[in-house]
């Protein structure tokens, strides 16, 4: 059969970058390359324990259909965690669950953009958003990040000369791929543009409850007094990653879209991770829970730091993130990265070229992502080793 594939999916193709990411997933390679939640977060016990009572207690509710907004009980007590908690979110707001925060963005760029119409995004940023949005038809424009947040003037430029920007997206909070936390400053900054050019921010903060030190920052949502911002959360970090729960805030006449959207994809997220969220904030110890996360990645972080400093301190520099999983590593100018990243992971070290995360690939790039919450101590104590062996080679 000669296949005759859309436009829009044709155009995706496997890069390099995929293909070393393939070759270094075996059983014995020690993944810096991931994403996963550490598995000690999980608090698997309290998960058996409340499936159990939703079977015995209401297993009609967990089994049947539920409406496309999601289960009540925990729409009101996510909106009520965010405006206690974040000061997020104004009576013109409405909440509603999505299957994880990448159908969140995926459903924000299909009610905003025609094909060809533009998004503006942080380069170098998530790797899911970005092809949901290359797959949607979008045309991506990169603005760079700075260690504080996306580059500013940069930004003013593109919204002044792009065409069409419907979007700017935004991972403020300890983004993936660079542990950067946009400052308080630059987010003021960024929605003071995006009032000025009408255009809406979508705001995904997957990590937000991950902070393991500096100051808080308020969300850009919190500052939203137009009706500007499109806020996604998650529950794959501090809950599990498989239940696949997220959430949208969003102004109520964009929800209305955003749900008739989702009704096309899979009518409602799956009704028992649903309750299963809700009982995890209303009746388990949540606080206790995310403080006990936020340690392993505070102790986790601070190994893969400090191993860094110890065996290739004088050659690279990498952020040092406040939260969330990731560590930005710069390579020296004199090695080549894309060789680097095929030569730890033939020794047994996976991570992710720095360019798979930019908007447009091609560009320059000497950085390696490390995730620290995947693998284990030991891991991060070998597989730091390795990768300073490997660097050792092209001296
Ligand atoms: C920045 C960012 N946004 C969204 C997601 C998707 O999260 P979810 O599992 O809730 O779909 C991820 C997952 O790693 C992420 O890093």
């Amino acid at each position: 059969m000669n296949y005759s594939f859309s436009n829009r999916i044709a155009a995706l193709q496997p890069s390099i970058i995929r293909e070393i990411l393939k070759a270094s997933s075996g059983q014995n390679v020690i993944p810096f390359s991931a994403g996963n939640p550490a598995p000690e977060t999980f608090p698997i016990e309290a998960i058996r324990t409340f499936t159990q009572s939703i079977l015995e207690q209401d297993p009609v509710t967990a089994l049947q259909y539920g409406i496309t907004e999601g289960y009540a009980p925990l729409r009101d007590t996510l909106t009520h965690h965010l405006k206690t908690n974040y000061n997020t979110g104004t009576a013109s707001d409405e909440l509603f669950i999505v299957s994880g925060a990448q159908q969140g963005i995926e459903l924000a760029c299909k009610v905003f953009c025609n094909e060809g119409d533009t998004i503006i995004c942080e380069s170098p940023s998530f790797i899911g958003s970005l092809n949901s949005f290359r797959a949607s038809g979008a045309r991506l424009v990169g603005v760079p990040m700075e260690s504080d947040g996306i580059d500013i003037g940069k930004l003013e430029l593109a919204l002044q000369t792009e065409q069409n920007v419907k979007l700017i997206y935004l991972i403020p909070s300890f983004q993936n791929p660079t542990g950067v936390t946009t400052s308080l400053e630059k987010r003021k900054a960024i929605y003071a543009l995006a009032k000025q050019y009408g255009v809406m921010i979508l705001e995904d903060n997957p990590y937000g409850e991950l902070q393991f030190s500096g100051e808080d920052v308020p969300t850009i949502k919190s500052m939203d007094e137009e009706g500007l911002v499109i806020y996604v959360g998650s529950f794959s970090k501090i809950l599990s990653a498989g239940l696949r729960v997220g959430y949208v805030l969003a102004p109520n006449e964009v929800v209305q879209k955003m749900v008739v959207a989702k009704q096309g994809e899979d009518v409602h997220t799956a009704m028992l991770p649903q309750i299963l969220a809700y009982k995890f904030m209303a009746e388990y110890q949540y606080a206790e829970h995310i403080s006990s996360i936020r340690e392993i990645y505070r102790r986790k972080s601070a190994l893969m730091m400090d191993k860094l400093k110890e065996h290739m301190g004088n050659s690279i520099t990498f952020t040092q993130p406040d939260g969330g999983l990731f560590l930005w590593c710069d390579l020296p100018a004199h090695i080549p990265m894309l060789d680097y990243a095929k030569a730890a992971a033939a020794s047994g070290v996976a991570v992710v070229p720095g360019t798979a995360f930019l908007v447009d690939e091609s560009e320059p790039c000497n950085a390696i992502r490390l995730n620290f919450s995947t693998p284990s101590d030991e891991q991060i104590v070998k597989g730091i080793e390795i990768l300073g062996q490997v660097l050792k080679q092209y001296s």
